[in-house]
């Protein structure tokens, strides 16, 4: 088993590399698309006000960073922080005259104690080796009125968008190391007491876990997806170290167990989220 200080690194070398990379490079042409009204959903229950202070956690190419930033106008102030310094020069470019970027660990960022009223993060809270110390320094960061929402998945079998083209392309490839259920990671949110044993062990209060449940947009054709398929995720690990041959046959099974899946508004299966708010006190 790994410990914890090789978790941690294993996602600041991941993000610092091929996951940024291959984040930054899907974001405008699909990623933007297939996550934002799940996001628009959590920042209106985040529901920024003028004049507050806020942190984006993981706040990645800086999108929902300025859409909180436009919220608390120029009297607030928005800080993205962000472990990968590639999506933090993504997110500086939107010039926003009141938000700050730094590249930082979440984690162990030594946020400006009791300072800010809003916490948010869209999908950016799952990737912390030790969840409990984290959600512990970012509690701290907040005012005793202050509160917290984010966005996460539920588990892998609850979103379909994220696991068919996975299975039905892993039989071609080399085989994967299998993330354990409490390792860092994309799903590693998705069970209701985990999240709410993490939470309250990190001193949250009054703790709301709503599903949310959606297609997940993946692409406008089958073509369009497949020809995506490997930049980013868990497939960009596998198709890394695989033959030519392998991939191709890779992304014929995922033509085929998506196809049913395409309609007049693209490739889209289910996806299910958590939207998950709490109190600091
Ligand atoms: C799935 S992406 C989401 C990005 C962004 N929130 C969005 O919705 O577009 C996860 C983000 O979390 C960041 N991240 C992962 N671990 C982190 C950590 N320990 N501290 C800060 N950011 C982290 C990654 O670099 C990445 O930008």
């Amino acid at each position: 088993m790994k410990t914890k200080s090789e978790l941690a690194a294993e996602q600041a070398a991941y993000w610092n590399g091929p996951g940024g990379d291959g984040w930054l490079a899907a974001y405008d042409q699909r990623i933007k698309r297939a996550i934002g009204d799940i996001g628009d959903i959590g920042l209106a229950a985040a529901a920024p006000q003028p004049g507050e202070r806020a942190v984006d956690i993981g706040c990645g190419t800086g999108d929902t960073t300025a859409a909180l930033a436009r919220a608390v106008g120029l009297t607030g102030h928005v800080l993205g922080v962000d472990i990968s310094g590639t999506l933090i020069d993504a997110a500086r470019s939107h010039r926003l005259e009141n938000a700050t970027f730094v590249v930082g660990d979440a984690a162990t960022h030594p946020f400006q104690a009791g300072h800010y009223d809003l916490v948010f993060s869209r999908f950016g809270v799952m990737f912390f080796a030790d969840p409990v110390a984290a959600f512990r320094n970012i509690r701290r960061a907040l005012k005793l009125s202050g509160r917290l929402a984010f966005i996460a998945w539920r588990t892998p079998q609850e979103n379909p968008w994220g696991t068919t083209p996975t299975r039905a392309a892993l039989p071609f490839l080399p085989p994967q190391p299998r993330p354990g259920p409490e390792d860092p990671g994309q799903f590693a949110f998705g069970d209701r007491a985990r999240v709410e044993r993490i939470l309250s062990e990190a001193g949250f209060h009054k703790l709301r876990l709503e599903p949310i449940d959606r297609l997940i947009w993946m692409g406008d054709s089958v073509a369009d997806v497949v020809a995506g398929a490997g930049r980013f995720g868990p497939l960009a690990r596998a198709f890394a170290n695989a033959e030519p041959a392998a991939i191709d046959k890779a992304k014929q099974a995922i033509a085929e167990v998506l196809a049913p899946h395409e309609g007049p508004d693209g490739v889209r299966l289910p996806g299910a989220c958590w939207l998950v708010e709490a109190n600091a006190n």
